[in-house]
């Protein structure tokens, strides 16, 4: 699919088709999670990649914000070593999956990890010693036919050279 328009039509979707996702399919996703860009090229992420019933139900039941975890047909769970920079280069990698997944025609939506009082559990869970959660990833054929959500205007965010007139919010 064109660049331009996976970025552009990429929404989270929480609603998911029984569909199964091929472990081909999965692997191509990981493997998009992998080529991200990380801080002085230390890689320091870890991929679970999810796809028992029972464990999706137990993510979603743990998961504050992630309910529909349990219908999805997969998830991947991104897990880093504890380094400098390892909540950018785990967001790094969790944004190139999604895109991988809209590129597919695979609904997908990025739920909370690190931050999260949850965290520790879903790494014990999975066992995923000495690593910190970074985020989980449902996938799943999109049964829910959504536009892409509403974004700040370009005009609105785009600063040419410096802001111009900002007014402080303090
Ligand atoms: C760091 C982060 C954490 C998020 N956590 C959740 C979550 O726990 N549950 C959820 O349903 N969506 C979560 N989302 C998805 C956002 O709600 C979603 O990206 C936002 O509403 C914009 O919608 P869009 O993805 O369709 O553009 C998260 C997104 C990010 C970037």
């Amino acid at each position: 699919m064109d660049f331009d328009k996976v970025v552009c039509d990429r929404t989270s979707i929480r609603k998911y088709k029984t569909t199964e996702i091929s472990r081909a399919v999965l692997e191509q996703l990981v493997d998009a999670g992998r080529r991200a860009p990380s801080a002085r090229a230390v890689e320091p992420w870890e991929f679970v990649v999810i796809q028992d019933s029972s464990s999706l139900l137990g993510l979603s039941e743990i998961a504050a914000n992630g309910s529909f975890i349990k219908d999805a047909q997969a998830a991947i769970i991104v897990f880093c070593q504890k380094t400098k920079y390892y909540l950018e280069d785990g967001c790094a990698a969790t944004e190139n999956i999604l895109l991988a997944a809209a590129a597919q025609g695979i609904g997908a939506c990025w739920i909370a990890g690190d931050k999260k009082e949850y965290a520790e559990q879903v790494g014990e869970m999975f066992k995923a010693s000495g690593l910190l959660l970074v985020s989980i990833i449902s996938l799943g054929i999109a049964d829910e036919l959504k536009a892409q959500s509403k974004k700040r205007c370009l005009a609105d965010v785009i600063h040419w050279e410096s802001f111009k007139n900002r007014e402080s919010s303090k």
